[in-house]
C-alpha cells in the first residue's frame, strides 16, 4: 500500500531514490514521484505508471540535490493521475511530503485549511499534510529547525488515521523529518548517509543497520546525525539493529521472477525456520516464549488471527494444535475479528500471523486482544515490524525477504512454525505421547529434502498449465486439512492469473455448488489425508460424471486412470501436508500466469503489504 523512500548524504539523491523505489515497487505501482532540493529550491517530478517511467521524464537528470524523498503509489484517495501522485507540497512550495497510510479526517482538515486560504490541487488525503505543516509553521515564532520539527509534530497531532511521512523543506535543505503511526518505516544508517524506506529489503544493498521508530516518534535526520524525539519533542536515545538478511536475498539471482525464486527457496526457508529449535533428543525450545505448564493449563481457547495466505497458514495451525494439545483453536480473519466483539479474556492465548508484520487489520486485532487481557504472540518474517513491537511475545519465520506479492515461502514457513509451536505446547502440557512427537519431529527435519523432491513435478505442472490457462473458472476441493490447502491454492491462482477460482470442502459441493460444474471445467483436488481419501474420491467421481477435467495432488498411491493428471508428492504426515501439497499448486498458478503473459510478481490491484483497512 504505497512505498516511501528517502535519502540524505553526500551523494546525488535521485539515482539512489529511484533504485530504492524500484525495489519497493511491490508495495504499489499506480504512479511514482520524487522530490529533491537544489539550491534551496524543491524540485518535484512524478508520473502515472511504473517507477521506470520516471527515468524518461524531462529534467530528471538535472536533479542533483543530495537530499530527497520518493513514493510509489497504490491509489486510495483519487484515481492514479499525475496530480494525485506524491510527493505533494504546500501552496508556498516550502514543504514537500510523501505519505503512506490514510488520513481519516482529511475532509475536515481540508475544509479548515480552505477556510484559511489554502488551495488543493489533488483529490488525495495526503495533500492536507504539507499545507497543515505550513499552517502550523507560520503560526510559530521559531525559524530554527526546531520550529520545523514543532510544525511537523503539531500537524501529526491533528491527523487521525495511519501514516508514515517524510518531510523536506526548502528552508532547511540539510534536514529531513520522518515520523510514523500505524504504518511501516525504517531508517537505515551508515557513516554519513541515511536511507529511509517502508521496508527493509529496498535498502539492504546500502546498509544493514536500522533504526525503528515507534508510533509518533520523530526523527530529525542530517547526513551524519539522526536525532530522535518523543511526541512531546523530548530527545530520546535509540540503538541501531543489525539485520542479518543479505542484499542478494532481495535480488532475483538469475530467476525470471521473484515468485519462482521464492518457491525454490522453500527448503532453505523451512530449514532456517526450524533452526535449532527441533531435535529428536530434546524438547522443542522457544526461549522467546518461556511458557510454563501452569500458564498453558489456564488457556481455554487459542485464537489465530491473520489475513489472506497467513490466515490459511493459521488453519493448518489449528489442525495440529487441536490434535496435539487438545485446546480449541479458532481461526479468524483480522478484519472480521476486530469488529465482531470477540470473546477474548486472560484465558485466551492469541496468535497473530503476518509475513510483513505491517498488515493494518492484523495489528488492530492484536491491540484489541491485548486490551481484552489475552497474551499475544506475533509470528512475523520481519524483525522489528510493527506487529512484533505490539505483541507480548514474538517468534519469527526465517524465510528471508519475500518480494513477490503472492506469498509462497512465507506460507510454508508459517505452517512449519505453527507445527513447532504445537509440539512445544504439547511437550509442556504432556498431551501427546512421546512416539507421536518423535515421529512429527523426524518428519519436520525431513521436509526440506522432500520439498526438493517435489520440485520434480515442475514439467508436468507446466504442461497442465498450458492446457488450462485460458479457462474462466477453476475449482479446488479437499476435506479436513486438504480443504485448507485448497483454499490457499485457490487464492494463489486467482491473485496472479486473474482466473476466477473457488475452493470447497469436497463434501459440501453437492449442497449447491456442483451446479457450476459443466463439461470441461477444471477441478483440482487435494488428497493428502489418507483417512478421508476414499470419501473425497467419491466427490471427484461426481464432478467427472459431469464432464470436469481433473488434477489430483496426493502423496498416496492412486489409480492414475481415474484422473486427467496426478501429481504425487513425497509422503508426509497430514499435519505437514500443506507444505508439500502447496508446492505444485504454487507452480500451477505461476505457470498459468506466465502462459497468460502477466506480471507474476506485481499482479493488478494488489500490493505486498496491506497497511490500510
Ligand atoms: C498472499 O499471496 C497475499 N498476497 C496476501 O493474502 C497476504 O498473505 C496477506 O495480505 C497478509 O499479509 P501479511 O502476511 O504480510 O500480513
Amino acid at each position: 500500500m504505497c512505498g516511501i523512500v528517502g535519502y540524505i548524504g553526500p551523494e546525488g539523491a535521485a539515482p539512489i531514490l529511484m533504485d530504492e523505489l524500484s525495489r519497493l515497487e511491490y508495495r504499489g505501482y499506480d504512479s511514482a514521484g520524487i522530490s529533491t532540493i537544489e539550491k534551496n529550491k524543491i524540485s518535484i517530478m512524478k508520473d502515472v505508471g511504473r517507477v521506470k517511467n520516471l527515468y524518461n521524464l524531462d529534467g530528471i537528470d538535472d536533479l542533483t540535490g543530495t537530499i530527497g524523498i520518493a513514493h510509489t503509489r497504490w491509489a486510495t484517495h483519487g484515481k492514479p493521475s499525475k496530480e494525485n501522485s506524491h510527493p505533494h507540497q504546500d501552496n508556498s512550495k516550502t514543504f514537500s511530503v510523501v505519505h503512506n497510510g490514510i488520513i481519516e479526517n482529511f475532509h475536515e482538515l481540508r475544509n479548515m485549511l480552505e477556510e484559511n486560504g489554502y488551495n488543493f490541487l489533488s483529490q488525495t488525503d495526503t495533500e492536507v499534510i504539507p499545507n497543515l505543516i505550513h499552517y502550523h509553521y507560520s503560526k510559530l515564532q521559531d525559524n530554527s529547525v526546531h520550529g520545523f520539527l514543532q510544525a511537523v509534530r503539531n500537524c501529526c497531532l491533528d491527523l487521525k488515521g495511519s501514516f508514515a511521512i517524510e518531510v523536506i523543506s526548502s528552508l532547511f535543505p540539510e534536514n529531513m523529518i520522518v515520523v510514523r503511526k500505524d504504518s511501516p518505516l525504517v531508517i537505515g544508517t551508515c557513516e554519513d548517509e541515511k536511507y529511509i524506506s517502508s521496508d527493509i529489503p529496498a535498502i539492504l544493498s546500502y546498509t544493514r543497520d536500522f533504526y525503528f521508530l515507534n508510533d509518533l516518534e520523530f526523527a530529525l535526520l542530517q547526513n551524519n546525525k539522526a536525532t530522535f524525539f518523543d511526541t512531546n519533542l523530548h530527545e530520546i536515545n535509540k540503538q541501531t539493529n543489525n539485520i542479518e538478511w543479505t542484499a542478494t536475498a532481495s535480488e532475483k539471482n538469475g530467476y525470471e521472477d521473484f515468485m519462482l525464486k521464492e518457491i525454490y527457496e522453500q527448503p532453505t526457508a523451512i530449514r532456517e525456520t526450524i533452526g535449532s529449535k527441533i531435535s529428536i533428543d530434546s524438547k522443542c525450545n522457544f526461549e522467546e516464549l518461556n511458557f510454563t505448564k501452569e500458564y498453558l493449563s489456564t488457556i481455554d481457547k487459542i485464537y489465530i488471527i491473520a489475513c489472506g495466505t497467513a490466515m490459511h497458514a493459521g488453519l493448518a495451525g489449528k489442525n495440529v494444535i487441536e490434535k496435539l494439545c487438545r485446546i480449541p483453536v479458532e481461526v479468524d480473519i483480522a478484519s472480521e475479528f476486530r469488529y465482531r466483539s470477540p470473546i477474548v479474556n486472560e484465558k485466551t492465548l492469541s496468535i497473530f500471523i503476518s509475513q510483513s508484520g505491517e498488515t493494518a487489520d492484523t495489528i488492530a486485532a492484536l491491540k484489541l486482544a491485548k486490551h481484552c487481557g489475552s497474551k499475544t504472540i506475533a509470528i512475523s518474517n520481519v524483525i522489528g515490524s510493527s506487529i512484533t513491537r505490539e505483541a507480548n511475545y514474538s517468534i519469527y519465520t526465517h524465510a528471508g525477504p519475500e518480494i513477490a506479492v503472492a506469498s509462497t515461502k512465507a506460507y510454508t514457513s508459517q505452517v512449519i512454525l505453527l507445527n513447532m509451536l504445537a509440539v512445544y505446547f504439547s511437550e509442556i502440557l504432556e498431551t501427546s505421547d512421546k512416539d507421536t512427537i518423535i515421529s512429527i519431529k523426524k518428519e519436520m527435519l525431513d521436509l526440506p529434502k522432500k520439498i526438493e523432491e517435489t520440485f520434480s513435478c515442475k514439467d508436468s505442472i507446466k504442461e497442465f498449465a498450458k492446457k488450462i490457462y485460458q479457462e474462466k473458472d477453476v475449482f479446488f476441493l479437499g476435506r479436513g486439512i486438504d480443504e485448507t490447502i485448497a483454499k490457499e491454492a485457490s487464492l494463489k491462482l486467482k491473485e496472479i492469473s486473474y482466473i476466477h477460482s473457488e475452493s470447497y470442502a469436497a463434501g459440501e459441493l453437492k449442497h449447491g455448488s456442483i451446479a457450476l460444474i459443466e463439461n470441461g471445467v477444471t477441478v483440482v483436488t487435494v488428497l493428502m489425508d489418507k483417512s478421508l481419501m476414499e470419501k473425497t474420491i467419491s466427490n471427484v467421481q461426481e464432478v467427472i460424471s459431469r464432464g470436469a477435467k481433473t488434477l489430483v495432488i496426493t502423496c498416496h498411491p492412486c489409480d492414475s486412470n481415474m484422473f486427467d493428471e496426478i501429481i504425487t508428492v513425497p509422503y508426509t504426515i497430514q499435519y505437514l501436508s500443506p507444505i508439500l501439497a502447496i508446492i505444485p499448486l504454487q507452480l500451477l498458478a505461476y505457470y498459468i500466469s506466465k502462459e497468460k503473459g502477466l506480471d507474476v510478481d506485481k499482479p493488478r490491484n494488489l500490493a505486498k503489504s496491506v497497511t490500510v483497512e
